[in-house]
This record gives structure tokens, sequence and C-alpha cells, in this order.
């Protein structure tokens, strides 16, 4: 535990309501006054607590921040910091409704000048993981003057779902993220949702979904590399009223020299063009009657292959929930042209294809102009069906490892593989290579496990073609009974010899097997630090090696 977090403790112990004064106890509306002197108010949560109507309101009347925070009513899991610098030295109400007197809440608020998260043993090495709070869909991705910045959706007041501002870290590698202040905080339009970013020489544009009594686009601005976003004061810029009208993503279509915007609207995507950025026309819409239709459609992305070439490929990505390969959320794709107005997929309109097949991928998209023309994705690693169950203290969620996409071709069609990035490829892995004979009809499988006899099995049928991991045995199970699924994937590739590349953290299993990837989380009591495997035949072989070279 670092030193400031005791300091907190100690400091917390002694100091209950610094400064303040409850006013009108025994109802349930609530008013704790005071003069900020300290630069937080740490505010006790509870995640199982109903949610709270917080509030401030400053001493000439004016209403300031209002979020929902899971106030703690039987017990304080964890605190989360309300930041009040900016008013010390002045008086501030803030109310707290609907809290019946008795809660724990009323005698365990701390002010404290500093906030340590309290560790937790399953944060995930080597991927970008919250300092605190709730996060979902990654946003705005885009890589400007040698810098990843990976913005994305975040709860500061909670490990639950809302007050939906946009987080922001920035990273030179993809593994090592620093955290910057929080971009984009809800206003007036709504909770800031899912978008992306597009960069004109000096400035930044953030277009992302402002979900208020209707779902609307907005945009803000930044000349400062990101760190600081000005709203738009013409937002939204986009109005609708679909009810599910959200996640913007830009693109520059250079042969017509314009922007298109990609909208998931309902059950299908919606295409928009402006050269402005500011005047939006609608083009085109794609999706009935293609793929799966199980769940909303959400997050698009639309990448596209070798441009100008004889080869180009275009790819829609439309994130799904439900609807998933193995139930919940997943990643469907589809590959086609575009011509600047509409997409055209080129397969049979009953084809769905997956971009990882385990349970714990959604709002996959790519980053923005990354060098070299690579389509580097990343994707929120969890899943509706259970995401604020899992186990977890004081943050919740992670993104997956960033993938590097390339397209293949199987029987005729296009396909994408996902790779684990090059600058992910010194975390610790196992890789594995596989050698069967054509046409054979073994089964191979694959065990990580650790002492206290839990594990992950990643089973090869090769008679049916099919790839199957199973997370069942892998420690806390029992929070869901969606969660103990096996995943399955299909074998694309029946060359007989096959690599496979499993990355393990303390929460996840993220295995890319070429054709086929998987995200699946687990919460072992300890690391699987063992790796075995069991063939049906002898004419399977498979070598292995276990990288951990570094970090
Ligand atoms: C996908 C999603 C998006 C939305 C965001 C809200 O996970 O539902 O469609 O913008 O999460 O947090």
């Amino acid at each position: 535990m670092k030193k400031s977090f005791l300091t907190f403790c100690l400091f917390a112990a002694c100091m209950p309501l610094f400064a303040a004064a409850l006013l009108q106890p025994g109802n349930e509306f609530n008013v704790l006054r005071f003069v900020a002197e300290k630069n937080f108010m740490l505010l006790p949560v509870q995640d199982t607590a109903p949610e709270a109507d917080v509030y401030v309101v400053y001493a000439n009347g004016q209403q300031g921040e209002r979020m929902k925070v899971r106030l703690a009513r039987e017990r304080v899991e964890y605190y989360v910091p309300f930041d009040i610098k900016a008013y010390k030295g002045r008086e501030i109400s803030v109310c707290m409704t609907p809290v019946p007197e008795g809660m724990v809440c009323w005698d365990s608020i701390r002010f404290a000048d500093e906030f340590e998260p309290l560790p937790c043993k399953y944060r995930p090495s080597g991927h970008f993981v919250p300092p605190y709070g709730w996060i979902n869909d990654p946003n705005g991705m885009i890589y400007r003057n040698g810098e990843y910045h990976l913005f994305y959706q975040y709860n500061p007041y909670g490990c639950t779902w809302g007050n939906m501002h946009w987080g922001h870290a920035v990273s030179t590698n993809l593994t090592d993220w620093e955290h910057l202040p929080v971009a984009l905080a809800p206003d007036a339009w709504g909770g800031i949702f899912s978008g992306s970013c597009v960069q004109k020489q000096d400035t930044v544009f953030a277009f992302y979904t402002s979900a208020g009594a209707r779902q609307t686009q907005s945009m803000a601005y930044s000349t400062d590399d990101g760190r600081t976003f000005t709203k738009y004061a013409g937002n939204p810029v986009i109005f609708s009223n679909v009810p599910d009208f959200r996640d913007p993503k830009l693109i520059w279509y250079a042969p017509d020299s314009v922007w298109i915007m990609v909208l998931a609207a309902g059950q299908q995507m919606d295409f928009y063009k402006s050269g402005n950025l500011r005047q939006w026309e609608y083009l085109s819409s794609f999706g009935k009657g293609y793929g799966c239709h199980d769940g909303v459609w959400e997050c698009p992305d639309l990448l596209c292959f070798n441009a100008g070439g004889k080869n180009e490929k275009w790819v829609l990505f439309c994130n799904i929930n439900p609807g998933g390969p193995a139930g919940g959320s997943a990643t469907q794709y589809f590959t086609g042209s575009f011509n600047g107005r509409e997409f055209a997929c080129d397969s049979d309109s009953s084809v769905t294809k997956w971009l990882d097949y385990g349970k714990d991928h959604y709002a996959a998209v790519t980053f923005t102009d990354a060098p070299d023309d690579r389509k580097i994705s990343m994707a929120w690693m969890n899943n509706w069906q259970y995401a604020p169950l899992v186990p977890a203290t004081h943050y919740r969620s992670a993104m997956t490892l960033p993938r590097d996409l390339q397209l293949f071709r199987h029987k005729g069609g296009y396909y994408l593989s996902s790779l684990p990035s090059k600058e992910v490829q010194d975390l610790p892995h196992y890789e594995i290579s596989i050698t069967v004979p054509k046409k054979s009809k073994a089964g191979l499988e694959l065990k990580f496990s650790n002492a206290a006899g839990e594990y992950v099995t990643i089973t090869y049928d090769f008679a049916a073609d099919t790839v199957v991991m199973d997370r069942a045995h892998s420690g806390i199970t029992g929070f869901s009974d969606d969660f103990p699924v096996p995943t399955a994937a299909p074998l694309l590739d029946e060359s007989g010899r096959y690599k496979l590349s499993v990355y393990l953290s303390a929460s996840s299993v993220e295995a890319f097997g070429g054709t086929w990837c998987m995200t699946n989380n687990v919460y072992p009591s300890a690391p699987y630090d063992t790796f075995t495997y069991t063939a049906t035949d002898k004419s399977v072989k498979v070598e292995y090696e276990l990288k951990s070279n570094t970090k």
C-alpha cells in the first residue's frame, strides 16, 4: 500500500466530516454544507446500493456537477474522489437524495488532499486499466505526434455503469499508459457516449453521442494535442428521433475529399458526409437482412485495406449486444466495397463473421491515422451479460491487448485475422506450434493451470474443424450463469500446421490462432503457471515455448 493512501486512511479515521455540517437530517433530502479546504471530497460507495442523486450547489445558488453515486448504505466498499480543488475557501452544499437517515454514508464521507485507489490482484498487466472507476468502450482512438490516444467510456464515481465521461490516456508503445485528466464530462445535452476522433493540422476533433432526452451527435475540439477539449457551440450537429442512434465513427474519404461518419442507428448503420465537420448530409444505410440482428447494433468502424488499388477492400465493424456467438456482446464485421456513398457487402446476407469468438471482446474499433496504415484494434474486455458483477476492487474492466488486423481469404470469402500488435509481443506469452496430418480426426487439449487446481483449456477438434475454450474451472465463476460458458471458433484453415499465441494476465486469456482469436476473462486464485497438453493421437505434434523475456 502506498504512503499517500495510508496518509489518507489515518487522516480519514481522525477527521470525519471535516468542517462540514449536515443540514436537515432525518428526511430523504439531505444537504452537506462546508467550506472547501481539501482537494477531494471522498464519497463512500457500495456497488449494490441504489443510485443516489448527488449534486453540488455553490454559495451563490448556482448548480454545479450532478452525478449518480451508489452511496454506501450498509458498508463502505471503496471511496471515489470528487474534486473540490477549484472551490477552496468557498462554501459548497452537496445534496444527496434520497438516502435515508442511518445509512453508513452519512458518517463516512471524508475530505482529503490525496487519493490513492486500492490495489486489486486482478489488474491485468500490459493492458489498459483505469486508475479507479468503471470503464466500457474504447473511444476516439487516434495516433498523433508519436502518441496513441485512448479515450474511453468512464464512470469516475463508481465501478458500475453511469455518469458517462470520456476518460483519457496516452501511450507511445500501446502497453504503458499514462493517465490524463478526464477529456469530456456530461453536459446539458447528456452523458458523453461513444465516438471517435479525427485530426486536421493542429486540431483534434472528437465526435461523440450526447445521450440525453434523445441521442444526438456532438463535437468538441482540442488544439493542445488532445489535452483539453472545447465543446462546439453549435452542438448537437446531428439530431434524430431514432431511439438507438449513436457512436459516430469518422473517416476521411480521400477520393471525394469529404469526411464520412458511420452511425449505429437501431438495426442498421447510417452513413453521412460533410466537407466542414459541422453540416452533415445523410447518404445511405446498410444492414437490413445482413448478418446477425439478435441485438442492438452499436460502435461501428469502417476500414479500407489496400486503398485505391485493385485489391481495395472495405470492412465495416458492427458491434452487437446481445447476439454474440457465445451469448451477449461481440463484434461482427462485413467485408465489401464503399464508394463514398454506400457500403455493399461481398458475402451472402446470411453469413456472419466474428472478429473474436470469446465472450469478453466488445465495442472493438481501430486507431485512426495509425502509422504505416496499420489497422490496430482494441476492445473492451468484458460482456454486458455480467460486466458489473465481475470480481474487482476499486475499478472494473480493462481493454484487450491491441491487435493488428489483416485480411485473409477462405473459400472465396474475405476474413480478418487478429494478431497481437508487435508492441505487446514482449509480454509473457506461450507460443505453441501444432502439426497434424491433413484431414486428421484427432483432438488436442491444451491446459493452463495453477496449484489450486484451477484451469482453462483450449481444445482443438480436427474432425469438426473447431476450437473451444473452456473456463468452467478457471477460478471464481459463480457470479453469473452466463460466465462459465465454453466459447467456440471455426478453424478456417485445413493446412495441418497451426500457430497459437496465448497471452495470460491476472484476469484474462487471449488466444490468437491466426484465422481465429478468443478473449475470455478469468478470476483464478493464483496465476496459471503450468502448461500441459494431451492429444488423442500420436500423430499430433506440439512444440511450445514460454516467452517471458521482459516487462
Ligand atoms: C456499447 C455502448 C455504446 C454506447 C456506450 C454507452 O457498449 O452501449 O453504444 O455509446 O456503450 O456507455
